[in-house]
C-alpha cells in the first residue's frame, strides 16, 4: 500500500468540526496521554448522566480494570430518558425503513414509551439484573428496543446475528445460560422470509434454562407457538405499563456479551460493561463522526455485530442522533437501494464496509450516479482494510470529493473505535486508519514486545487500558488473560499485524492468527474445521482464508475423506451446505478441495501457511474438487514449519 495521496481536511469542514486542525487533535491527545484520569474523568462528568458519582476514574490490575469504580449510571437512561427534558424529546431517534418499503419514525419520547413497556414485559416474566437474554431478530425497531429494555434493568443481553444457524444459536444460548430468548417470526431478506422462530425452536431442544420465548410478529409467516413457553410480543406488550424507571447500575455492571470468533473452534463471549463502554461510544460519535445536532446518520451494519451495538444503538442514541436503520439487503429490489435511502432521508453521515464498497464498484457507477446524494458530508469505513482503489472510488463517486472518509480501526473486544482520523483535523491517506484517538496508545512491536522501527511490520498492541475495552470472556477469564494480555506482557494484543509510517499513521495489514475476515465478519478457521469434521464423510479438514476481490477473504477448505466411494462434486456441494447449517450462511465455503493427506508438522499441527500459499498462488491447478496429493509439499515443508 503506497502512502502517496494525502487529503487534508477542507476549510469548510474544519470550521464546523468538533476538533479543528492538527493542533486541536494534538492537544487532546497530549492531555489524555499525560493525565488520563483527569481527561476521562472530566468527559464522564460532562457527557454522561450519573445516579451516583464514581470514586476512582480507573483501577488497573492487569488484566483487570475498573472504570469509574463506585459510580452508578444506566445506559438506557443515557440513551433515552435524559433527552426528554431537552429539545430532543420530539426529535426522531430512529428513522427506520423495512425491506418491503414500510417506514417508521420513532422520536426519543416514543422510544421511551416502547422501551419502558418492553422492560415491564421482561420484569413481568420475572427477569432481573444479572439475568441473561439472547436476542435473535432481524433489523426491526424492536431490536434496539429489546437491547435498551435489557440495559434499563441490567439484564445482560447477547444478540446473535440472524444469519447464524440454529446450531450456532444453541451454543450461544447454552454458554450464556440465558433465561429468555427474544426473536421474530422471520425477517425479510431479498424479498424472502428468513425463518427465525423455527431456528429458535430447533436450538431450544437442548437449552433447558430458557423459560420464555418472546416472539415479535414481523413477516406474518406461520410459526409454532409452544404453550407456556412462547409468547407474542404484542400480547405481552398490550397490558404493560409505561412507567418503568431505569435501574441505577454499577459502572462495571455487564451490559452485554457478544460472541466472536477466536482461534479455537469455540466462540468467545466478549463481555462489555456499562459506563466506560458508553462514554467511549459517545466520544467517538463526536471525534470520528463529528456528529452535529442536525445530522442524519446511517451505519449500515447489522446489530448482530459489534458495529451495530456501538454505532447503531448505543453511540448514536446516547449522543442524541437521528439514526437511519434499514432492514434488508443493499441490492433489493435493485442495486441502488442504499443510494435511494441516502437521497430520501438526506443522510449526512454514512458508515459502511469495504466489502459493500467493492460490490458497489462492481455493480457500476450508474446506480449511485442516478441519485442526488448532496446531503452527504462524511463517509466511514469499518471491518477490514480498505484498499486504496476502493477508497478513491468511495471518495470520488459517493463523496464527490467533498466528504472526508474516516477509516475506523477497532474490534469487538475494543468496544469502540480506537484508531481513525478526526475528520476536521487529520489529513487522510487512503488505506490507512491514520492516528490513534485520545487515550489510545498503540504500538507496533516484535514478539518480545520491543517497538519496531518506523515502516517495519509487526504486531499491533495497545499499551494502556481504555474505557470501552472488553473486561473478560464470559465464564473464561483465563482465556482472556492468556489470549490478550500475556503474549506481550502488560499490553493488549490485538491479533492484527500493522506498520506505522514516518507520520505516525497506522497501516493495518490483517490478522496474524487463525482468524479469517470474510465480508468484514470474523470467522475462525477452526470453527469451520470443527463443523466439517462433524460431517460423517469427513476424516480431517483444514481451512484457510483465500484472498477475494469483493469479500476480502473467502473460506477455502481442504478435506480428507473417510474410506468409501464418494461422489466428490456432489459431496463438495453438500459440505458447503453443511457448514452453512452448522454456522450460518455467511460462513459457506467458496471452495472444498479434497486431498489424500493434509500437510502437517512433525508434531501434527496443520500447516495453514502452506495451504494459504496454495490457495493464494493457486499452485495446485485443475478442478477444485479433484484429489490433491499434498504429501510431497508436506515432506518438503514440514521441517521448515517446525523450526
Ligand atoms: O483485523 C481487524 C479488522 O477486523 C478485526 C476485528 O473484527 P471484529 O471484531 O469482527 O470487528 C469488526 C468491526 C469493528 C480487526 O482485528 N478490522 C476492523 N476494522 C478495520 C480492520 N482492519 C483494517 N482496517 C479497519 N478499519
Amino acid at each position: 500500500m503506497a502512502d502517496s495521496n494525502v487529503y487534508p481536511p477542507g476549510p469548510d469542514f474544519v470550521r464546523g468540526a468538533h476538533v479543528k486542525g492538527m493542533e486541536g487533535y494534538r492537544e487532546l491527545y497530549r492531555r489524555a496521554a499525560e493525565n488520563p484520569e483527569e481527561f476521562w474523568g472530566a468527559l464522564a462528568e460532562q457527557e454522561l448522566f450519573w445516579f451516583k458519582k464514581w470514586h476512582h476514574v480507573f483501577e488497573w490490575n492487569p488484566p483487570d480494570v475498573k472504570w469509574f469504580a463506585g459510580g452508578q449510571t444506566n445506559v438506557c437512561y443515557n440513551c433515552v430518558d435524559r433527552h426528554l427534558d431537552t429539545a430532543r424529546k420530539n426529535k426522531v431517534a430512529i428513522l427506520w425503513e423495512g425491506e418491503p418499503g414500510d417506514q417508521r419514525q420513532i422520536s426519543y419520547q416514543e422510544l421511551h414509551r416502547l422501551v419502558s413497556r418492553f422492560a415491564n414485559v421482561l420484569k413481568g416474566r420475572g427477569l432481573k439484573t444479572g439475568d441473561r437474554a439472547v436476542i435473535y431478530m432481524g433489523m426491526v425497531p424492536e431490536l434496539p428496543v429489546a437491547l435498551l429494555a435489557c440495559a434499563r434493568l441490567g439484564i445482560i443481553h447477547s444478540v446473535v446475528f440472524g444469519g447464524f444457524s440454529a446450531e450456532a444459536l444453541k451454543a450461544r444460548i447454552q454458554d450464556l445460560e440465558a433465561q429468555v430468548v427474544i426473536t421474530c417470526d422471520g425477517a425479510w431478506r431479498r424479498g424472502k422470509e428468513v425463518p427465525l422462530k423455527s431456528a429458535v425452536d430447533e436450538a431450544l431442544i437442548e437449552c433447558p434454562a430458557v423459560r420464555d420465548v418472546i416472539v415479535l410478529r414481523r413477516t406474518g409467516g406461520a410459526v409454532e407457538m409452544r404453550e407456556g413457553r412462547d409468547h407474542w410480543w404484542h400480547e405481552l406488550d398490550e397490558g404493560a405499563s409505561e412507567n418503568c424507571p431505569a435501574e441505577p447500575l454499577d459502572s462495571e455492571q455487564p451490559l452485554y456479551v457478544l460472541y466472536t470468533s477466536g482461534t479455537t473452534g469455540k466462540p468467545k463471549g466478549i463481555v462489555h460493561t456499562t459506563a466506560g463502554y458508553l462514554l467511549q461510544c459517545v466520544m467517538t460519535m463526536k471525534w470520528v463522526f463529528d456528529l452535529r445536532e442536525e445530522d442524519t446518520y446511517w451505519c449500515t451494519a447489522d446489530i448482530g455485530w459489534v458495529t451495530g451495538h456501538s454505532y447503531i444503538v448505543y453511540g448514536p442514541l446516547a449522543a442524541g442522533a437521528t439514526a437511519v436503520m434499514y432492514e434488508g439487503a443493499p441490492d433489493f429490489p435493485q442495486p441502488d437501494r442504499f443510494w435511494r435511502l441516502i437521497e430520501k432521508y438526506r443522510v449526512s453521515i454514512f458508515y459502511t464496509s469495504p466489502t459493500a464498497i467493492r460490490s458497489f464498484i462492481r455493480q457500476g457507477d450508474q446506480w449511485p450516479n442516478g441519485h442526488d446524494m448532496s446531503s452527504l458530508r462524511l463517509l466511514g469505513s469499518v471491518g477490514e482494510p480498505i484498499n486504496p482503489a476502493a477508497w478513491e472510488w468511495y471518495y470520488k463517486t459517493i463523496g464527490k470529493e467533498r466528504c472526508p472518509i474516516v477509516d475506523t480501526w477497532w474490534q469487538t473486544e475494543t468496544g469502540a473505535i480506537l484508531i481513525a482520523p478526526m475528520p476536521g483535523a487529520v489529513p487522510l491517506k487512503p488505506g490507512s486508519a491514520s492516528l490513534p484517538l485520545p487515550g489510545i496508545l498503540p504500538e507496533v512491536v516484535d514478539l518480545s514486545g520491543k517497538t519496531r522501527e518506523t515502516g517495519q511490520e509487526g504486531y499491533l498492541v495497545i499499551r494502556r487500558p481504555w474505557p470501552s475495552m472488553a473486561r473478560t470472556l464470559w465464564r473464561d477469564p483465563e482465556r482472556y488473560r492468556s489470549q490478550y494480555w500475556e503474549r506481550i506482557h502488560g499490553s493488549y494484543m490485538t491479533g492484527d499485524a500493522a506498520r506505522m509510517d514516518q507520520d505516525g499513521y497506522f497501516w493495518i495489514l490483517g490478522r496474524v492468527d487463525d482468524v479469517m475476515n470474510v465480508s468484514g465478519h470474523r470467522l475462525s478457521t477452526m470453527e469451520v474445521e470443527s463443523a466439517l469434521v462433524r460431517h460423517p464423510a469427513v476424516a480431517e479438514a483444514a481451512v484457510v482464508g483465500k484472498p477475494h476481490e469483493i469479500t476480502g477473504q473467502a473460506v477455502a477448505c481442504f478435506v480428507t475423506l473417510k474410506k468409501g466411494s464418494w461422489d466428490r462434486p456432489k459431496l463438495a456441494e453438500e459440505l458447503r451446505k453443511w457448514v452453512a447449517h452448522e454456522i450460518g450462511g455467511f460462513a459457506k465455503p467458496e471452495q472444498i478441495r479434497f486431498a489424500d493427506a493434509l500437510p502437517k508438522t512433525r508434531s501434527g499441527k496443520i500447516m495453514r501457511r502452506l495451504l494459504r500459499e496454495i490457495v493464494t498462488a493457486n499452485t495446485v491447478t485443475g478442478d477444485v474438487t479433484t484429489l490433491e496429493d499434498l504429501s510431497v509439499v508436506t515432506q518438503l515443508s514440514s521441517q521448515a514449519d517446525e523450526d
